[in-house]
């Protein structure tokens, strides 16, 4: 009995050798020390044992389970280790790695013109007041001077909704109606900025989106010489010291009388160039007196109050400025080309 308890016990610290993992140590731990395991037929053995040798086998038995039970246990300890160690082995983080620089995000170069924009007429007593994209028929043209079937409608190929009466605006120009009528009858410095609709063929110089930023002065005794000044001052702030500027006599429904605001241009200094198709001048913006009808719109008597108003493109001074020869490049969100700015 002596012999094969030896023999058993060889055998279980042999294969303990070969347990790798806590699940095998279980089995290992079922197969030589559970109830049913290799141990249990030489304590149950013991009665057979003559009462004289009792005692030296009972101890030799007692002595192979103490043996088992505390190879068992340095076995556990060890896998544990061993299963931490590779824990973290697997999930290492190698502090020394350069970090992944975050992808930082721009403004969209629309956006960088309108904030030079705000900064310069501010500095002029103008506040930014917004207006809604999808407009009504009557506030994009009726209430500017331009009822249904006005000829001038043609000025504007407007994109409808299938609600009637409603389209998405075709210029800032309605803002003008919503201002008045929330400020009359005090006086009006404010600046619309925004994003305007055409149903127009898209091409490297028309989109049928982009922004404008439409401006109001409301007040007594406003003449066309404050909008000469205001005009002028924007394109020195916007465009360098020095700038030339030509008034030119225009026809807009919403403004009398009307001009078209040039100035001389950047890139040939007036000589003529392709970008001013050889005129030596570009056009900055549309403005003129607020027409009579529609001050009264906006529910100030023309009679004791006069306005300026004028409507100018962004994109077209960020194509000036940052030499960008096709406007499509703004809204086709092609990285490679916001990346630069
Ligand atoms: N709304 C005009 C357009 O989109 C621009 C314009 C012209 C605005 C004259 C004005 C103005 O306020 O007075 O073409």
């Amino acid at each position: 009995m002596l012999e094969r308890l030896k023999m058993m016990e060889q055998e279980a610290l042999q294969a303990l050798r070969s347990v790798r993992d806590v699940e095998a140590l279980h089995a290992w731990d079922q197969a030589y020390l559970g109830k049913k395991g290799a141990l249990t037929p030489f304590l149950r053995g013991l009665r057979d044992v003559s009462p004289e040798e009792r005692p030296r086998v009972g101890q030799a038995v007692n002595q192979v389970k103490l043996a088992l039970t505390a190879a068992f246990e340095a076995r556990e300890a060890e896998l544990k280790i061993a299963e931490q160690s590779a824990s973290l082995a697997a999930d290492a983080i190698d502090v020394t790695l350069p970090g992944r620089p975050p992808v930082i995000g721009r403004l969209h170069p629309s956006v960088q013109t309108l904030r030079r924009i705000y900064a310069i007429f501010a500095d002029m007593g103008f506040q930014v007041y917004r207006a809604p994209d999808v407009e009504s028929d009557e506030l994009n043209f009726g209430l500017l001077n331009m009822p249904p079937h006005h000829p001038a409608r043609d000025m504007w190929d407007t994109f409808y909704t299938t609600k009637a009466g409603v389209l998405l605006r075709t210029h800032t120009s309605p803002g003008q109606i919503r201002a008045m009528r929330q400020y009359c009858p005090q006086s009006i410095r404010v600046i619309l900025p925004g994003m305007c609709y055409r149903y127009e063929q898209v091409t490297a110089r028309s989109e049928m989106m982009f922004h404008q930023v439409e401006g109001l002065a409301v007040g007594k005794n406003i003449t066309l010489t404050d909008l000469k000044g205001v005009m002028a001052e924007y394109a020195r702030r916007m465009f360098g010291e020095g700038r030339q500027m030509r008034f030119r006599a225009s026809y807009f429904p919403f403004t009398e009388p009307s001009v078209e605001v040039d100035m001389d241009c950047l890139l040939c200094g007036g000589a003529g160039c392709r970008v001013c198709k050889n005129t030596g001048w570009l056009e900055i913006s549309g403005a003129g007196m607020v027409h009579p009808d529609v001050l009264r719109n906006g529910g100030y008597d023309p009679a004791v109050y006069s306005g300026f108003a004028f409507g100018m493109g962004v994109e077209r001074p960020a194509m000036l400025m940052h030499a960008i020869d096709d406007i499509r490049l703004f809204f086709g969100n092609d990285l490679r080309f916001l990346e630069q700015f």
